[in-house]
């Protein structure tokens, strides 16, 4: 099977088997099959996280477990349920049209709602973990369903338990979120205000507002991937202690920085551009020329030669600024 249509990079690519899944039970009887038991499994969401650098030899399955519905609410919040197969940004629309804040500034994140847990989806000063209020996942080993509150999934930045002790463990089959009902919105990224301006919008913006402003900054930085193959930023953005970030920022006054518990956060892309690669094409691939922390496929690359440009990138920032990188994205 051509796994072409199943990542937003558009490599071209196979896997040796495919199965979709539209509820749990049926997740149940496919990893109850010998041959999907027998061989390495992939659990697949949107494939906006994933680059493949060879065919797959195990099963592909595909996560199409839908439903989106408000399961409950008080005065102030409502608990909305989502199959962890619908889209991230169907989420976020459906939220505001039932009149629901809180995950605006998540506005077109590409992927799936069962995927945004694993790395705690975060954009424009928001998380996914500030919203979380629980999900459903089947435990691979038992076909037991269990539920992950906010503390048991162990949030970070662009982590959580499953990507750490349970990696490969669970299946996330449902999100929970706590939302408001009385419109509250996060504008403190900068960008998101001057945006605001620019559209006009003067007046106290709408969660809905917020949400155009998001779409807008991110349609005008980052590459839609139904035109040139990508998967969002490339690269976490390190974490650097105080002391190293004050060392740096003597030789680069204009470093960016921003102070998180225990040092700085420095932006990926700020580094990769000072060593030159915004921009740059390699043939079919190469570093998006709007934002360096993202690398793209303008069609027909390979996944190898994406690999190994991100490795190239690493060892440049490395001597040129002595800071490790870290990929982001989960190399097949
Ligand atoms: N910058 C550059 N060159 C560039 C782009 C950015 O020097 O080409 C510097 C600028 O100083 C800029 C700063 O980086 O002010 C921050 O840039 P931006 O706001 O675009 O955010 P980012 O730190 O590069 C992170 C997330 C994005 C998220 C944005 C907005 C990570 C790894 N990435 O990028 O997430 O949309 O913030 O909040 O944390 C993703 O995870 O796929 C993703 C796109």
């Amino acid at each position: 099977v051509s796994l072409r249509p199943y990542n937003t990079f558009n490599l071209e690519v196979k896997a040796r088997l495919f199965a979709r899944f539209t509820s749990t039970d049926e997740l149940r009887d496919l990893l109850a099959l010998p041959e999907v038991q027998h061989t390495e499994q992939l659990i697949l969401g949107g494939g906006s996280n994933l680059l493949f650098t060879k065919d797959f030899e195990g099963v592909v399955l595909k996560n199409e477990i839908r439903g989106l519905e408000i399961i409950s609410q008080d005065e102030d919040t409502a608990l909305v349920r989502a199959g962890a197969g619908e889209s991230w940004h169907g989420l976020v629309q459906y939220t505001l049209d039932q009149e629901l804040s809180g995950i605006e500034n998540l506005s077109l994140i590409p992927g799936t709602v069962g995927a945004a847990p694993l790395q705690n989806i975060g954009a424009y000063g928001a998380e996914l973990k500030d919203t979380f209020e629980a999900l459903e996942a089947l435990e691979k080993a038992t076909g037991q369903l269990r539920t992950f509150s906010v503390e048991e999934c162990g949030f970070g930045y662009r982590e959580s338990v499953f990507k750490g002790p349970l990696k490969d463990k669970f299946i996330v089959t449902s999100v929970v979120l706590r939302l408001h009902r009385r419109a509250q919105t996060n504008i403190s990224y900068g960008a998101i205000q001057t945006t605001l301006q620019d559209l006009g919008i003067t007046d106290e913006p709408t969660p809905r507002h917020v949400s155009e402003a998001v779409v807008h900054i991110r349609r005008s930085k980052l590459p839609d991937p139904a035109e040139i193959g990508n998967a969002g930023s490339f690269f976490k953005n390190p974490e650097l202690s105080q002391h190293k970030y004050d060392e740096l920022k003597a030789r680069y006054p204009d470093l960016p920085g921003y102070p998180v518990p225990g040092g700085m956060k420095v932006p990926a892309a700020w580094l990769i551009e000072q060593c030159g690669w915004k921009g740059l094409r390699r043939g079919p691939h190469g570093v998006h020329d709007r934002q360096a922390l993202v690398l793209v496929n303008h069609g027909g690359a390979q996944g190898q030669d994406i690999r190994d440009l991100a490795y190239e990138i690493i060892a440049s920032v490395r001597e040129k600024f002595g800071v490790e990188l870290h990929p982001e994205v989960n190399i097949m």
